[in-house]
């Protein structure tokens, strides 16, 4: 099987996969190319063969038609500027009978992170726009199937609910820096949000991550996820 991963970032969930994907091959697409490097690091030495294409999720016209039996994107698709175009697109990919499988959270996950993101930027008395809500409310797990439904015969959901527990806010601090790019407050260049921003940002939220775990013993980050299975 030949597996496109739509926005496949560092190449977590594809080093997980490849096992299963023996005789197959790996296509992934990402708009960053920084995060390529990444991605080969993670496959280096398996036998799979990779292709690792820059580009937009919107535009697949480098693959062909019919071309695949499975496309997934884990939770990439509220980054993605034509939705209507990339699910067509996907359609247009998928052989007759193949699946899509978009991973994506509530918009409503992880919101005890952006509860203590939102505080510390009232306390810091930060510019209104930073206060938007994040991209996912694009299309999320509560709102994506009617838009997927115009495009896909069939669209199951499956759901799934976890938790988090940090005990020692380092962990957490990774979490929201790197990993959620500060719930998204640094996503666009901005020369009013300089370091000096970002570390009194850090130090704040980190306050009330310590004073929770102080509190209760750990600081929980609940998540709300799913799938949508199209075909
Ligand atoms: C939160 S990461 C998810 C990475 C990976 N799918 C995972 O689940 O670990 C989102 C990824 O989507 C990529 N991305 C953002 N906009 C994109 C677009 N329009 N087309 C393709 N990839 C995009 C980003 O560069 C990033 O690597």
């Amino acid at each position: 099987m030949t597996l496109p991963d739509l926005g496949y970032g560092n190449g977590f969930v594809l080093e997980h996969l490849r096992p299963h994907l023996s005789d197959g091959s790996i296509t992934g697409l990402d708009i960053a190319p920084a995060v390529l490097s990444a991605a080969q690091q993670r496959l280096h030495g398996t036998a799979t063969p990779c292709r690792w294409i820059e580009g937009s999720a919107d535009d697949l016209s480098m693959l062909g038609d019919a071309a695949f039996d499975r496309v997934m994107a884990n939770y990439m698709i509220h980054y993605v500027p034509d939705l209507n175009r990339c699910f067509a697109e996907v359609r247009r990919v998928l052989r007759p009978g193949g699946i899509f499988q978009l991973t994506t959270d509530r918009t409503d996950s992880m919101l005890e992170m952006y509860e203590v993101h939102f505080a510390a930027l009232m306390q810091m008395g930060a510019p209104k726009d930073l206060f938007r809500a994040t991209p996912k409310g694009r299309l999320s797990l509560a709102n994506g199937a009617p838009t997927l439904q115009t495009h896909f015969a069939q669209v199951r959901t499956a759901a799934w609910q976890d938790q988090l527990r940090f005990t020692d806010p380092g962990p957490f601090m990774r979490f929201y820096e790197v990993g959620h790019n500060h719930c998204c407050a640094s996503s666009e260049p901005d020369d009013r949000l300089d370091e000096d921003f970002f570390r009194e940002l850090r130090d704040r939220v980190r306050a009330q991550v310590q004073q929770a775990i102080d509190a209760t013993g750990y600081f929980a980050v609940t998540k709300y996820t799913g799938s949508f299975l199209c075909s």
